[in-house]
């Protein structure tokens, strides 16, 4: 089955097959055709090109898109959307004057949502996860990690794991799973959190791996919660048995962490509110993705990390929603590539690429998805009608998408 759309105002993020990712100035170029027409063939992407050259092929549906744009679908390579509840009323505390600490500190936070999700059935939790993710295919996200952390006990991280894994095989958005190992010291370990790892290490950690129940491995490397020690022990267990990093660092505090991830070759540093020149140093020349979260920053108030810092360092810079019950939730893409040029004073061109083919390079998918690419996967953003792409990102709170294909199927 082809599809052939012609007359699209603009066709966004072409590129060739061998850029992975993007990184320092260039990622305030957004290769574009003007006029293009784009031809999909059994889910991928045929081919593409002005519409001087538009094909004539036969048995093809033709979509005439005049005034609208295309763009390749949002990359979320950061989000939590398996939980259970939600914590609105931590968001009044806040409102009324405790900042996100103190509410952790007195057994709200990540131990609140761990209490729910240990007394919610697996597939309670499944239906309210996947209304999440409906919800945020419908925004344009076309590709999706989620982490488990929310469980902290063998049993209930298993059930978050399995969770995902059901997912993959009911949606066909790639979506990647993440084992976050350690994410808070349940009560029950409050004076021992070297059990607490062991426990995650030696029990849980293998039978993620040989259920092949996650990619990745993840941390939350901060100040009252796990130590660059502790971050790096779990890493290399993850490693040891398959597992890549990928780390929640720096999001309060910058305690090294960064450094850390990068020897040990983290695909992701993930949050970077706080960073220090030497973060900065330690990810030049690596593998590793710098990937920002505005929407944490938004909710949270607290500062947004520095892209242009980032970036002029000539490092690569990846947006992701972070989507959570405590810190952001939220996983609407649309609204982070907003919040990155308003907040953030990032380029929409340096917005989209961070939101498209460096949340592809964040969760190992470049090849998949993140550009317009023959071979790629056709997960389109098709928008309104709208005068420039920069009209993405202006009107924040307007919803500018006209349709969504995941896979070359339109989603009603
Ligand atoms: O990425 N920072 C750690 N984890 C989540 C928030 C967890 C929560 O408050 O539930 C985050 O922001
Ligand atoms: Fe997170």
């Amino acid at each position: 089955m082809q599809i052939l759309f012609k007359n699209i105002k603009s066709l966004l993020q072409t590129r060739g097959e061998n850029v992975k990712k993007v990184a320092g100035q260039d990622m305030h170029q957004l290769p574009k055709i003007d006029q293009a027409f784009l031809l999909i063939k059994d889910g991928l992407i045929e081919s593409f090109g002005e519409m001087d050259h538009c094909p004539k092929p036969s048995d093809t549906k033709i979509i005439d898109v005049s005034g609208q744009m295309i763009l390749p679908s949002w990359c979320d390579s950061h989000t939590h959307i398996v939980y259970a509840g939600n914590r609105e009323g931590e968001f009044i505390d806040r409102i009324n004057g405790l900042t996100y600490e103190e509410i952790a500190k007195k057994g709200g936070g990540i131990l609140n949502s761990a209490k729910k999700l240990q007394n919610t059935s697996e597939s309670d939790l499944y239906t309210q996860s996947k209304t999440r993710l409906e919800e945020v295919i419908k925004l344009g996200t076309g590709a999706i990690e989620i982490k488990s952390g929310y469980g902290l006990t063998k049993e209930a991280e298993l059930k978050m794991l399995r969770v995902i894994k059901q997912l993959k095989s009911a949606y066909n958005i790639p979506i990647k799973a993440t084992f976050l190992a350690a994410h808070a010291l349940p009560q029950a370990f409050k004076n021992n959190k070297s059990a607490f790892l062991d426990l995650m290490i030696k029990d849980v950690l293998p039978t993620v791996a040989k259920e092949k129940l996650a990619e990745y491995i993840d941390v939350f490397c901060e100040k009252g919660y796990f130590s660059v020690e502790d971050t790096e022990r779990v890493m290399q267990a993850g490693i040891q048995l398959g597992l890549t990093p990928k780390i929640h660092v720096n999001q309060f505090n910058a305690i090294g962490g960064v450094n850390a991830c990068v020897k040990h070759n983290a695909r992701s540093v993930d949050h970077l509110e706080v960073i220090l020149n030497e973060d900065i140093e330690a990810l030049k020349g690596s593998n590793t993705m710098p990937v920002a979260l505005p929407a944490c920053s938004y909710f949270l108030g607290i500062p947004y990390t520095p892209a242009k810092e980032i970036i002029s360092a000539g490092l690569p810079l990846a947006l992701a929603s972070d989507y959570n019950p405590g810190s952001s939730p939220t996983g609407n893409m649309n609204f982070v590539v907003s919040a990155a040029c308003i907040k953030m004073k990032m380029t929409p061109e340096a917005a989209i690429n961070a939101a498209t083919i460096n949340g592809a390079y964040a969760m190992d998918l470049s090849d998949k998805v993140g550009s317009i690419t023959p071979g790629k996967i056709a997960n389109l953003i098709i928008t309104k009608p709208i005068p420039s792409y920069g009209m993405l990102p202006y009107a924040f709170g307007s919803n500018l998408i006209d349709q969504v294909y995941v896979a070359g199927k339109l989603i009603s």
